[in-house]
């Protein structure tokens, strides 16, 4: 059974976890940015991981997820939002129903990663009254997830994936 970890991850959050994850694969698993990775069909299990823009997966990530047919798949992402919020789950469920129904979901992951910080200067810039104002609540996300992703994020990417290979039989 060949296993792919790819990934999209413009800041090295994503990254991060891609690499936890592999860790805990079966030796002969492939690990390649989403740029890079060979198609799908070559695998019979794919963890594809995402960093979420505008509640769904990166643009990138999108173009490959819509190609995995008829495949076990586990997906992992990171945000900059609470991992825990409607924000995430939301973000998540788009990225699932981009699968095609043959594929059969076998897990997800989903961190907080620390926010570019140039995002977090840009929006300094802006007027108060913008919809994207560096407004005191947002300031506060943003230092919050400049921790992230951490220790014990790695650690739970590592044991959702043990489950997950459990489930495949590995
Ligand atoms: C252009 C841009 C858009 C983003 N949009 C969102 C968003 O809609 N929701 C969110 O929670 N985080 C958003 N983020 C934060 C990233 O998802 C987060 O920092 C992620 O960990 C980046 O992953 P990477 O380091 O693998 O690229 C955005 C970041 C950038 C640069």
């Amino acid at each position: 059974m060949k296993l792919l970890v790819t990934y999209s991850s413009r800041t090295g959050n994503t990254k991060r976890v891609a690499e936890a994850i592999f860790s805990v694969m079966p030796e002969g698993t492939d690990i390649f940015p989403v740029e890079e990775a060979p198609p799908p069909q070559e695998y019979a299990f794919i963890a594809f991981g995402f960093w979420v823009n505008k509640e769904t997966a990166d643009q990138t990530a999108q173009v490959y997820v819509k190609k995995i047919k008829d495949r076990q798949v586990a997906l992992f992402a990171t945000l900059g939002a609470e991992p825990d919020s409607v924000h995430a789950r939301r973000s998540m469920d788009n990225v699932i129903s981009m699968l095609a129904p043959g594929n059969e979901l076998m897990g997800e992951f989903i961190c907080q990663g620390k926010i570019d910080p140039k995002i977090t200067e840009a929006l300094a810039k802006l007027p108060p009254d913008h919809p994207h104002a560096l407004t005191p609540e947002r300031k506060a996300r943003h230092a919050k997830a400049a921790g992230h992703p951490n220790e014990q994020d790695l650690q739970n990417a590592r044991t959702v994936y043990r489950v997950i290979l459990r489930r495949l039989g590995i």
